[in-house]
């Protein structure tokens, strides 16, 4: 019985915080949370550059890397609605490119998460010499789409 109220409780605060969310998402709101999700890409692709540079890299610290970058891979495409560019007047270096040419840019987000993915087996698979070549995969995705999509000057 008890189980039962708090559980109703929690899913009603859920409702509560999905609505919230839908409702006050501006632009540029949406910019610091993709923001963020690509700091925590940039924070393991550095933690793994790091690593494989020790002399006995660790598949551990390579493989949660893997699974931070994969985690938060899977969000890029779904950052960029309509009205966040350059023109919500927000401090961001995205491209009009992204919204001119959807299809190239939704075309390298697949890239990297499947670039990501083939990181986190890799790791997984407990190969030191597959995992750094799945690594420098993901960094060519990554490379790909900022040349085309962002801008370099900050
Ligand atoms: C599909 C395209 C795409 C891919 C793939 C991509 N990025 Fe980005 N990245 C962007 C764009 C566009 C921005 C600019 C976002 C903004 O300022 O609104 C950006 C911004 C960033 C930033 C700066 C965030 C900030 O604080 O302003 C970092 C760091 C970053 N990316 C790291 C990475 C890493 C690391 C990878 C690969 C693991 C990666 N990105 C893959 C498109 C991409």
């Amino acid at each position: 019985m008890k189980f039962r109220k708090i559980a109703l409780i929690a899913a009603g605060c859920a409702v509560v915080a999905g609505g919230t969310l839908a409702i006050a998402a501006t632009p540029s709101d949406v910019i610091s949370a993709r923001q963020a999700n690509f700091k925590v890409m940039g924070k393991a692709m550095k933690g793994s550059f790091d690593e494989i540079k020790q002399p006995a890299a660790s598949l551990e610290v390579l493989k949660t890397n893997a699974n931070a970058i994969a985690g938060a891979a899977v969000k890029v495409a779904a950052g960029f609605p309509q009205g966040t560019g350059p023109e919500a007047g927000v401090k961001t270096t995205a491209l009009p490119a992204i919204w001119e040419k959807p299809q190239e840019f939704h075309a390298d987000a697949d890239k990297l998460v499947k670039a990501a993915q083939a990181y986190q087996l890799a790791a997984a698979s407990g190969n030191l010499d597959a995992a750094k070549g799945a690594l420098m995969q993901v960094g060519g995705t990554c490379k790909g789409c900022h040349e085309d999509f962002r801008s370099r000057d900050n």
